[in-house]
C-alpha cells in the first residue's frame, strides 16, 4: 500500500498531550502512533457491526467445582462455530486458565463471552476485541 503524506493542523496543548501519549506507549514516531489510533477506532466499528471479528477470551477458574467445568465445556460446544482454538493451563492446583480464540460474528463472540464469563464460579473473564486483520 503506498504512503501518503498529509498536514494535519492540530492545537499545541493537544499535541503536547498526544506527544505524551506516544512516548507513555513507546512510540517511536507520531505517524505509526497515529495509524494505530485510526486501526483501534476501525476495530472497534467492526465490533459494533456485521463485519467478521477475531479475538479471544480468558477465563480463570477453579476446577474442583464439577458443576462449573461441565457448563463451561457445554456453552462451549453450543458455540463449536466461533470458536477456532481452545487451550487449557493449569495453574496450580486448584486453578485454571482457559484461553479461547475466536472468529466469526461479534454478536456471538459477545454472546459466547457474556455466557462464559457469567458461569458462577468463574473468577475472571476477559473478552479481547481484535480483528481477522481485513479491511484495516
Ligand atoms: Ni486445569
Amino acid at each position: 500500500m503506498p504512503l501518503i503524506r498529509f498536514g494535519v493542523s492540530i492545537e499545541k496543548d493537544l499535541l503536547g498531550k498526544f506527544d505524551c501519549f506516544i512516548k507513555d506507549k513507546k512510540y517511536t514516531n507520531r505517524s505509526e502512533a497515529f495509524r494505530d489510533l485510526i486501526r483501534q477506532e476501525l476495530v472497534q466499528k467492526q465490533w459494533k457491526g456485521n463485519h467478521e471479528i477475531a479475538g479471544a477470551i480468558t477465563l480463570i477458574y477453579n476446577h474442583h467445582k464439577r458443576e462449573l467445568v461441565n457448563k463451561l465445556m457445554d456453552i462451549q460446544h453450543d458455540f463449536g462455530t466461533v470458536i477456532i482454538s481452545a487451550q487449557h493451563i493449569h495453574l496450580d492446583h486448584d486453578n485454571c486458565l482457559e484461553i479461547i480464540a475466536i472468529k466469526g460474528s461479534p454478536k456471538d463472540a459477545q454472546k459466547l463471552s457474556n455466557s462464559l464469563k457469567s458461569v458462577k464460579g468463574v473468577k475472571h473473564g476477559t473478552l479481547s476485541m481484535s480483528t481477522t486483520g481485513k479491511d484495516i
